[in-house]
């Protein structure tokens, strides 16, 4: 039954024991195509299933056991399987909880395998390594986990994997080890122009360390130029006299402290600039070993609305133009809507003509500005509110801006002016 569970991509989570579950993940195995070579150069990959089961992962006192039993690997094993088996009590893994959860909230897990090579061999024994790129779908949390088989005793097992050449478990499974983990909390990012912004990203390692020190660099990669924004090297025991740390941003920095303390190694960039825009990757090296994170800064900044006049007294024989300026918002997409209400009236109407946009026009500083241009029809009565409505992704709510539409009034105007030339012949008259 569990067997057919899997087969069929769906997974399933299994708690049993005091505080631990085993987690079913049906993931992909990429490959690099071999042998088919031909097609343009490029690289081919092959993607096959595989499910990896994360063993004892840690569950909070409060998580409902009841329905749920441990995994069942399947009771003859099969070569043909590629069913990746983890302990994952050390370290454990960041944000375990969610990957439990994802199921019963109809959240897609994405689950990535790959082969992995150390920077260097690893001499005397031969483990193999592999790349698990977890992530949630709809959620701003992902990993990257390097998994280490673990030997299997000869006498044990006489199976092989077919596809991958690894020695199989008694029960059919590749036994494995995370002995490495680089994880991000939040994805994506947004944030203020001139304010500042934390990019999340951390790391994990096995109890016995692959090594104390540890390198880290933040990379940013926008519209296909990358370059790099900061860099540290330290030693993970040890007092910050051999942190080197190399930032070729201004005002971009890690905590050195909480980097050896928690592995914490998120970045702050402060005032903040639409340059800083982009793709942000986050890379720990600890002895052979690195893994990544992509995290997303997003700039944010509101537009400043105004319009053009702050009175408007109809003309009933012409029409007259009213603008509406929104100016230096980020990023580029504004939208400038027209209303009207008559003072009869209790809802708003959207004009049927909703004026003229200006071209948009982008300042110094990378911010942009628009106009719109509405025609005021003569026919609207006086005590019409006009107003002009504002959406942009930096406004929780969109901006009103209004105005009342005043009646033009001749007779008082004429009648204040006609006293006026009263008042002032009748005191030349008495001045004579
Ligand atoms: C790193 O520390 C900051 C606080 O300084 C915290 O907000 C963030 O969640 C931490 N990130 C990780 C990955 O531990």
């Amino acid at each position: 039954m569990m067997l057919e569970v899997i087969l069929f991509g769906c997974f399933v989570t299994c708690v049993y024991a005091d505080g631990v579950a085993d987690v079913v993940l049906s993931c992909t195995l990429v490959e690099e195509g071999v042998g088919l070579g031909g097609m343009g150069g490029g690289a081919l990959f092959t993607r096959t299933p595989a499910t990896l089961v994360l063993r004892d992962v840690a569950v909070g006192p409060d998580e409902s056991l009841e329905m749920l039993t441990p995994f069942v690997p399947p009771s003859v094993p099969d070569p043909e399987l590629i069913l990746f088996e983890t302990k994952v009590s050390s370290p454990e893994i960041p944000n375990a909880g969610v990957l439990l959860h994802a199921d019963c909230n109809e959240q897609e897990v994405m689950c990535e395998i790959s082969r992995y090579s150390p920077r260097e061999e690893q001499e005397g024994s031969d483990p193999a390594f592999f790349m698990v790129s977890l992530s949630v779908e709809g959620l701003e949390v992902s990993s990257s986990l390097i998994l280490q088989t673990l030997t299997v005793e000869k006498y044990q097992s006489q199976l092989t994997q077919n596809k991958l050449g690894l020695p199989l478990s008694q029960s059919g499974t590749l036994l494995t080890k995370v002995i490495f983990l680089v994880f991000s909390n939040i994805k994506s990012v947004s944030a203020p122009l001139r304010g500042h912004a934390l990019l999340n990203c951390g790391f994990k390692q096995q109890e016995i360390p692959l090594s104390q020190e540890v390198g880290v660099e933040w990379r940013l990669q926008h519209r296909g130029k990358g370059r790099k924004v900061l860099e540290m090297k330290t030693e993970l025991n040890d007092t910050e006299e051999n942190t080197v740390v190399h930032g070729e941003r201004k005002g971009s920095s890690m905590n050195a402290a909480q980097v050896v303390s928690e592995g914490n190694v998120s970045m702050t960039l402060s005032r903040l600039k639409v340059v800083d825009e982009g793709t942000y990757i986050c890379t720990v090296s600890v002895g052979h070993f690195h893994a990544q994170q992509v995290i997303q800064l997003h700039v944010m900044q509101p537009p400043h609305v105004s319009l053009s006049v702050e009175k408007l007294v109809l003309d009933k024989k012409s029409s007259q133009t009213l603008s509406c300026h929104c100016s230096k918002y980020y990023p580029l997409d504004a939208e400038i809507e027209w209303l009207f209400l008559s003072p009869t009236d209790t809802e708003p109407e959207l004009f049927k003509d909703q004026g003229s946009l200006s071209s948009h026009r982008q300042h110094g500083d990378g911010t942009y500005s628009l106009s719109s241009h509405l025609t005021v029809p003569p026919t609207l009565s006086a005590g019409t509110k006009i107003t002009c409505r504002v959406s942009h992704r930096a406004l929780e709510a969109p901006l009103h801006i209004s105005l009342i539409v005043e009646s033009h009034e001749p007779d008082s105007y004429w009648w204040i002016l006609g006293f006026l030339v009263i008042t002032v012949l009748f005191f030349y008259q008495v001045m004579k």
